[in-house]
């Protein structure tokens, strides 16, 4: 498989009539980056959210939105340019694009190109919340759903209307993951070289309570952990992600336990065992105030500050490397250093008593914590793996590829 699923392939993008339009220059930027070719045909109504100029620039094709325009069927008519394409998405999908989908109604480009598709249609519904629950629209989606299209979102939340409810439009970031997840199915028809296997992945800070309004946190983002849950799933496996608190949306296809401290972590972690294989990516806590307060701590005049005293947390990454029984046939952890990063990486693999570390430098001037990029170094039994500066995700698809890999040799050496 190539680094990227999503390099070449041509996605038409239909831009429906509804505010979260705007969402959808940012997405197009996210599918080029990738090495998608985006075509859009914009629905009337969606030119009052987004200028076509603004659309076209960003997709380096002129945008189609006319049915009868001479022009556009000579260069490329309505069936081809719905044929032409790998995937269809409809964002945003608004209650009116919806509703002919369902019918079959045909009396636009947009609706025209949907109905002469033989390609797979991805929804993003985005509408207000009362619309949205709305039976005839809870009608039509259920139709939609039947005829095989597939959809992500709508998400909960505040609108633009000024209500709030399920309706909001997905984020591009998810609308682009469900796009993959989309492109991942059709290159591994069959499940994908992890199928078979389950695995565990613990993500993101953990908060650790001072009192019930106050924690000790890291800077953790979970991105990297996310990315990696997303890319065993789209190889097919069995994908447990326990988070802590992280402002990112459930990758598709992956079964999310959300926990706030280590000790939780851990739990939810044992929960889901048995896993083949364990992935500990989160910047666990290591330490705990040795007794949160129950009430909130109050600061009085004269009265010193409180003294924190705290008690080492439960080590995850060791705990499952330690297992009896149970323990992950692979078991791959991650080292933060800020320096000898590769000494002191080697030293933590032993002494966790894990298979692999992925180790990383974190020191300020990488911009590795938070940010999108990551330089890292595989540590195993054998020695050292080096690979390049690369985006979070494109780690998280070459790790996802090497365990795919090591239980394919592993299986050839039994
Ligand atoms: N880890 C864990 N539970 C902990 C602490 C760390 O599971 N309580 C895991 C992390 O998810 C990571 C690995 O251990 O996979 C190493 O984390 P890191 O923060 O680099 O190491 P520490 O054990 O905290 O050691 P140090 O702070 O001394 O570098």
């Amino acid at each position: 498989m190539s680094e990227n699923i999503l390099k070449d392939r041509r996605v038409l993008l239909i831009i429906g009539g509804g505010i979260a339009a705007y969402k959808c220059l940012e997405l197009i930027r996210r599918l080029k980056e990738r090495g998608a070719a985006v075509r859009a045909i914009m629905t009337k109504a969606s030119h009052e959210f987004v200028t076509p100029l603004s659309v076209s620039s960003l997709t380096g094709d002129k945008v189609y939105t006319d049915l009868f325009s001479l022009t556009d069927e000579a260069e490329m008519g309505h069936i081809e340019l719905s044929r032409d394409a790998d995937l269809l998405v409809v964002a945003p999908a608004t209650a009116d694009i919806m509703a002919k989908m369902a019918n079959g109604l045909a009396n636009d480009l947009a609706s025209t190109a949907l109905l002469a598709t033989d390609k797979k249609v991805l929804i993003a519904p985005a509408m207000n919340v009362r619309m949205w629950t709305h039976r005839a629209t809870q009608r039509n989606f259920e139709t939609l759903l039947a005829d095989g299209v597939d959809f992500i979102g709508p998400n909960e939340g505040d609108m633009a209307c000024g209500e709030y409810g399920p309706g909001r439009m997905a984020e591009p970031a998810e609308i682009l993951a469900a796009i993959e997840a989309h492109f991942s199915e059709l290159a591994y028809p069959g499940g994908g070289p992890l199928k078979g296997k389950r695995i565990l992945i613990t993500s993101g800070p953990t908060h650790e309570p001072i009192d019930p309004v106050r924690y000790l946190a890291n800077r953790s983002s979970g991105k990297q952990g996310y990315a990696i849950a997303q890319a065993v799933a789209r190889l097919g496996a069995e994908t447990v992600l326990v988070s802590g608190p992280t402002i990112l949306p459930d990758p598709p296809g992956v079964t999310v336990t959300r926990v706030e401290t280590a000790r939780e972590m851990l739990a939810a972690c044992e929960a889901a065992l048995p896993a083949d294989i364990a992935i500990c990516a989160a910047a666990v806590a290591d330490w705990r105030v040795a007794s949160d307060a129950e009430q909130k701590l109050k600061k009085a005049p004269g009265e010193q500050a409180p003294a924190l005293a705290l008690v080492e947390n439960p080590d995850i990454l060791a705990t499952l490397s330690q297992m009896k029984g149970k323990r992950p046939a692979l078991v791959v952890g991650f080292a933060a250093e800020t320096e000898k990063v590769i000494e002191h990486a080697t030293a933590k693999r032993q002494r966790k008593g894990c298979d692999w570390i992925v180790a990383n430098d974190v020191s300020p001037a990488t911009g590795v914590m938070g940010g999108d990029l990551n330089t890292v170094h595989l540590i195993t039994r054998e020695g050292q793996e080096d690979w390049p500066l690369l985006p979070k995700q494109a780690v998280a698809e070459r790790l996802a590829r090497r365990i795919a890999d090591h239980f394919v040799t592993s299986k050839a050496a039994e």
